[in-house]
């Protein structure tokens, strides 16, 4: 059975004080509503302040990155066994910030800035699987950028990103990952892929896990759509029967959007 979900991906925002009035505002919002799992994602530093003001509630927390060894002399990184002693259950692996794939770069980024964020893809894969050996789901972001979709690439970069993702997972793990359909030029840029469009990708992104994890496999696989998801395009996207849900980032900002997306997810597709 696939758990329709809304997360909300804070990104570098949100100081304590602001990180936790916002968790409170979920909490009071969303913090009671069944059906669907409703996923925080805070920055690193306000991941235990958030997990003690939503202690309680059904909301869960979620990292935006990890890194895949345990511990040891990796100045700046964080491990799985870190985010789940702050109380994660996800983690967010391979967004398209985190690969370097921005939709709306700073003027000012030139390549050799751009190469601090360099996920690949089998460092996406790397960390996915470090997640599930550390018992952490990961949300596994895929998309292509501009310049692929007008080249008719989405297809195939999605798939590729996809197959590498999953690459040497059993077909149990991969049964517990959770995939995300994020267009980069819909991230952050206020253009959401249009629902039926963000629908025929996320079929592709389940043929792409069949393949992998054999016939049927994708049927019970959450697969969430990221990119300007705001409440009022969000019925017309949890509609479509493929998307399961959403990755947000803006709109999760506001406690009272967010959980707007919440309960019309619940509405639309809670059982
Ligand atoms: P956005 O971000 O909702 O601000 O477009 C989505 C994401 O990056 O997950």
């Amino acid at each position: 059975m696939r758990v329709p979900m809304m997360a909300g991906n804070w990104k570098m925002n949100c100081d304590l004080a602001e990180a936790e009035a916002l968790a409170r505002g979920v909490v009071e919002g969303a913090g009671s509503v069944e059906g669907v799992a409703v996923l925080l994602a805070p920055p690193f530093t306000a991941l235990e302040r958030v997990a003690s003001v939503i202690a309680g509630s059904n909301v869960k927390l979620a990292a935006q990155n990890v890194y895949w060894q345990e511990e040891g002399a990796y100045t700046g990184e964080i491990s799985v066994k870190m985010l789940a002693s702050c109380g994660c259950a996800y983690v967010i692996v391979g967004h398209s910030e985190r690969r370097g794939r921005f939709g709306v770069p700073e003027p000012d980024m030139t390549e050799d800035l751009l190469r601090v964020f360099g996920d690949t893809d089998a460092a996406v894969n790397t960390k996915a699987k470090a997640a599930l050996a550390g018992g952490l789901t990961p949300i596994i972001c895929v998309g292509e950028t501009l310049a692929e979709r007008e080249a008719d690439l989405t297809d195939a970069i999605v798939k590729d990103q996809v197959v590498a993702a999953l690459e040497g997972m059993t077909p149990e793990q991969i049964n517990g990952v959770v995939l995300a359909y994020e267009p980069v030029w819909a991230i952050g840029t206020g253009k959401t892929c249009e629902p039926p469009e963000a629908n025929r990708v996320i079929g592709v992104i389940r043929a792409a896990i069949d393949s992998v994890a054999g016939a049927g496999a994708a049927h019970d696989i959450t697969v969430l759509y990221g990119g300007s998801v705001k409440p009022d395009n969000v019925r017309a996207l949890v509609s479509q029967p493929e998307i399961d849900g959403g990755l947000v980032g803006g709109a999760s900002l506001k406690a009272g959007s967010f959980s707007e997306l919440v309960t019309v997810t619940k509405e639309v597709r809670g059982s």
